[in-house]
């Protein structure tokens, strides 16, 4: 797929499914923005990926002024963007009984607010025409136990891309949703029991796990021209995670 001289934005794009994707869009002849939240896992990622056409941000997603921080960035670069993937998540899981108002307002403020925010503030530096894709998840459809508050953000942003994605079609900026089912990754690893991945995997048709190259290139299908009829819906890339579980 190519890529030459587009323009990307990554949110979240030091680890895991953000840093595939931006690995994906610098092979592919982009020039890639990503965020984190410190500099140092954006100095891993630049290690990682070692192209000068990488830029790096340090912009926490959560908080309005760290959005303008990457507006700045954006701003100063002069250039439009054809692609903006709003990815930056992160998900705690207990119990509705257990769950604490820090944890919450933490994953909406991320997972939600963070992307509503850099979307309106990165209006004015899309290209028309451009493709903006987030990142929700198999968990806006399921209803894990425990899952309460992270289900919530993502069918919380999958309205969202859904209404941006009417709002922005007058500019023939399409906007879709790409739903990770069990993907193996730093969060992932951080957010389940060891034990949890095993029966992730299990639970999946495939009866494995997902590699994050493999949402990247969903994502680099959804932001390309061969999706120039895709708007305003979701790829779900589960390994028949939500099908198995109707068996
Ligand atoms: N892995 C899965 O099974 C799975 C399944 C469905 C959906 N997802 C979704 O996929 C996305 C990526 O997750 P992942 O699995 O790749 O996890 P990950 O490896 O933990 O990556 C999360 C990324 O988001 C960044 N991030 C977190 N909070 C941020 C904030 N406030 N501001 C800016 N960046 C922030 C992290 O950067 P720093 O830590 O450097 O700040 C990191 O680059 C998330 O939206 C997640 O909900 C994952």
């Amino acid at each position: 797929m190519d890529f030459k001289n587009k323009n990307v934005v990554i949110t979240g794009g030091t680890t895991g499914i953000g840093l595939a994707t931006a690995k994906a869009f610098i092979n592919a002849g982009a020039n890639v923005y990503i965020t984190g939240r410190n500099a140092s896992n954006l100095e891993k990622a630049t290690a990682a990926i070692n192209n000068p056409n990488l830029f790096t941000v340090v912009s926490d997603t959560s908080k309005l002024e760290d959005i303008s921080i990457l507006e700045k960035a954006v701003a100063e670069s002069g250039k439009k963007l054809d692609v903006l993937f709003l990815n930056a998540g992160i998900a705690t899981f207990e119990p509705i009984a257990e769950v604490t108002e820090a944890n919450f307002d933490a994953q909406f403020n991320t997972n939600v607010k963070g992307h509503f925010f850099t979307l309106q503030k990165l209006l004015p530096y899309l290209a028309d025409g451009a493709a903006v894709v987030v990142t929700s998840s198999t968990v806006a459809t399921a209803a894990n136990s425990g899952a309460s508050v992270y289900s919530a953000t993502k069918g919380a942003l999958n309205k969202i891309a859904q209404i941006a994605a009417n709002e922005l079609a007058g500019r023939k900026i399409r906007v879709n949703i790409v739903s990770p089912g069990p993907v193996l990754t730093p969060g992932l690893e951080t957010a389940v029991p060891a034990e949890a991945k095993d029966f992730l995997a299990g639970a999946t048709a495939l009866q494995r796990l997902g590699d994050p190259n493999e949402i990247a290139k969903t994502v680099l299908f959804l932001a390309s021209d061969d999706a120039s009829f895709i708007t305003g819906t979701e790829i779900v890339a589960d390994g028949g995670y939500l099908n198995y579980a109707l068996k």
